[in-house]
Formats: structure tokens, C-alpha cells, sequence
């Protein structure tokens, strides 16, 4: 396990393992986790954790790779399954939280919540003023949402309570369930409409920065991108460039490319961005719903099942290493 997690899924998982706990706050270096991976029935890792073909092919007992987290771009799933090797993750429990932060970024570029803040604990707030800190309107306004998972249509529930138009675009042809007040559009008229834009897609070789300076180009002069999926969905250089030139009007991030944004990042420099460390689904009830999933996940396959919630079902599970006085 490469991080603590709740403590009543760590003590789950003891009954029916020996687990070892990555003691420290960081993640294990790679080399740490190549080592310990050659030893491994099962891996609970997280998005921090590089679970790339080269580790895969070095750990020869795994037969569980189970992320802390729906997204899986961190790990490579084709070389698991190739290996006989089942990837659990963690979809549904987060959905709402990620889309209540998604939202939260949104209100706070909009209404420069984290600027007030900041301008308020430097002793800079001189009296109410009739120009200080404007924003803009979310009611009324037009939310796109690129994406349409489950993400993004909680995303798009909360946009329609706030009386927003709700755009979406989906590559997707899948026919997903529609929520009542939002369009389909193309991504091409989602972004020269939409005041706000939500990012909600998956990081793969295709969406990877899926907005570029073209598409950024194509936005409404003023409007704020919100990021809530993976930093390199978006190309970050020329977010930057949009920004500083006026063009855009803000941007609410959660994610960025590389993690953590090196802290001389030009980008932190720019008071209409917010930024917060990877957050969206960082509550209580969330995370301690997501640990529960990913042990489970792990203690199916120790039982000889798929879990429940796997990336790769097609996977043949390649059968258990055995143990001296193994019972
Ligand atoms: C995910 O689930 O993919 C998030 O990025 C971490 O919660």
C-alpha cells in the first residue's frame, strides 16, 4: 500500500493479507516501489504512483493492481493485462465530490473568492468599494462541459440549480443518460459559447491536450476554464499565454502538469487563477468510501474473483505464487 489510507479498510485488508504500509506523507520513490513490487501478491496504489509496463514485467507474483481513484492514466493497464494482472479503481463514490469542487472552483474564479481572501489577509481591504473585486455572474450564465461520464453530468445537475444554459460535448457514442436543460452540442460551439468550461474527460493518448491555443482561441473573449481531470488535458503553456494575454478570463484548477506545479510556475502568478492540490475527491466520506472499494477489489482477486470494480475484465488472472506452509 503506498500510503496510509482509512485505517478500517487497512485493517480489512489484514485479514486477509500481510500488508505493508509506505510509512511517509510523499509517495515511494519508483525505484522503492520496483523493489517492493517483486514481492507483491497485490498493489493498492495511488495517482502518485508510476505502474508502468517495466515495473509490471519485474513483479512476478502480482495479480492486483487496485488505484485509490477512479482515473487510471497512471497506470498501464494493457501491460497488467497482458501479465495476467487484474486493475481496480474506485468509480461512482467520488462523483459527487469532484463535481462539488469542480463547482467550488467555478463560483471562486467567478466571483474571485480566493483573490478576497488573499487581499483580506495581507491587510489590503480599505473599505467597501463600488469597483472592488468584481466578477462575474454564474446565474444565467452558459456552463460546456467536455465530458460527459458521470462527472460530468453531476457537474452539469449543479449548473442547471444555478439556472446556468448547460452545453456538453462527448466523443463518446455510447447513448449516456441525458439530464434534464443540457444540450449536446460540438466541442467547436460548446467553446465559443460557454462563459465557463468544465473539463471532465479521462488523460489518454487522445485527450491529451485536448485544449490547446487553437481551442483556447476559440473561446469566448473572458471566459474561465475549470479543471477538475488530469493537468495534461489541457496544453498548460498556452492556458498561460490565453491568460496573461486577456484573452481568457480566469481558470479554476485542480489538477496541473506536472504535480505539484513547480512553485516558479508563471502560472502563480496570475490572481484570476485558483489552484488547489488535487482535491476533488478529498472528503471524509469520500475517501473513506473509496478505500473500502479498493481493498475490496484486492481481497477478490486474493479470493480468486475479478473485483467488482475492474478496469480490465478481459484479464485471465495469472494463478497465486505459492508459499512454503501457505494454507
Ligand atoms: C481520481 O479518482 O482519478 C482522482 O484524481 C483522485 O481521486
Amino acid at each position: 500500500m503506498t500510503r496510509a489510507i482509512a485505517p478500517a479498510a487497512i485493517a480489512k485488508l489484514r485479514k486477509h493479507a500481510i500488508v505493508e504500509v509506505w510509512p511517509r506523507e510523499t509517495p515511494p520513490p519508483y525505484a522503492q516501489l520496483l523493489r517492493r513490487a517483486r514481492e507483491a501478491d497485490a498493489l493498492l496504489t495511488m495517482v502518485t504512483d508510476r505502474i508502468d509496463a517495466a515495473l509490471i514485467a519485474s513483479a512476478p507474483k502480482l495479480r492486483v493492481i487496485s488505484n485509490l481513484a477512479v482515473g487510471l492514466d497512471n497506470i498501464d493497464v494493457a501491460a497488467a493485462t497482458a501479465q495476467g494482472i487484474a486493475v481496480g479503481h474506485t468509480p461512482g463514490v467520488l462523483t459527487d465530490a469532484t463535481a462539488d469542487l469542480a463547482f467550488a472552483l467555478l463560483m471562486a474564479a467567478a466571483r474571485r473568492v480566493a483573490e478576497g481572501d488573499r487581499e483580506v489577509r495581507a491587510g489590503k481591504w480599505q473599505t467597501w468599494g463600488p469597483a472592488v473585486l468584481l466578477g462575474h455572474d454564474v446565474w444565467g450564465a452558459t456552463l460546456g462541459i467536455i465530458g460527459w461520464g458521470q462527472i460530468g453530468r453531476a457537474m452539469a445537475r449543479r449548473g442547471i440549480g444555478f439556472n446556468m444554459r448547460v452545453l456538453y460535448t462527448s466523443r463518446s457514442t455510447r447513448n449516456r443518460e441525458s439530464v434534464p436543460g443540457a444540450t449536446r452540442v460540438s466541442m467547436k460551439r460548446l467553446l465559443q459559447k460557454s462563459d465557463f468550461v468544465s473539463l471532465h474527460v479521462p488523460l489518454t493518448p487522445q485527450t491529451r491536450h485536448l485544449i490547446g491555443a487553437k481551442e483556447l482561441a476559440s473561446m469566448k473573449p473572458g471566459a474561465i476554464l475549470i479543471n477538475t481531470a488530469r493537468g495534461a488535458v489541457i496544453d498548460q503553456r498556452a492556458l498561460y499565454r490565453s491568460l496573461k494575454a486577456g484573452h481568457l478570463g480566469g481558470a479554476g484548477l485542480d489538477v496541473t502538469d506536472p504535480e505539484p506545479i513547480a512553485p516558479g510556475d508563471p502560472m502563480l502568478k496570475l490572481a484570476k487563477v485558483v489552484i488547489t492540490p488535487h482535491i476533488g475527491s478529498a472528503s471524509y466520506t469520500t475517501r473513506n468510501k473509496m478505500a473500502d472499494i479498493a481493498t475490496d477489489n484486492i481481497i477478490a482477486v486474493l479470493e480468486g474473483r475479478l473485483p467488482r470494480f475492474c478496469a480490465n475484465p478481459e484479464v485471465r488472472l495469472r494463478p497465486p505464487a505459492s508459499y512454503p506452509g501457505h494454507i
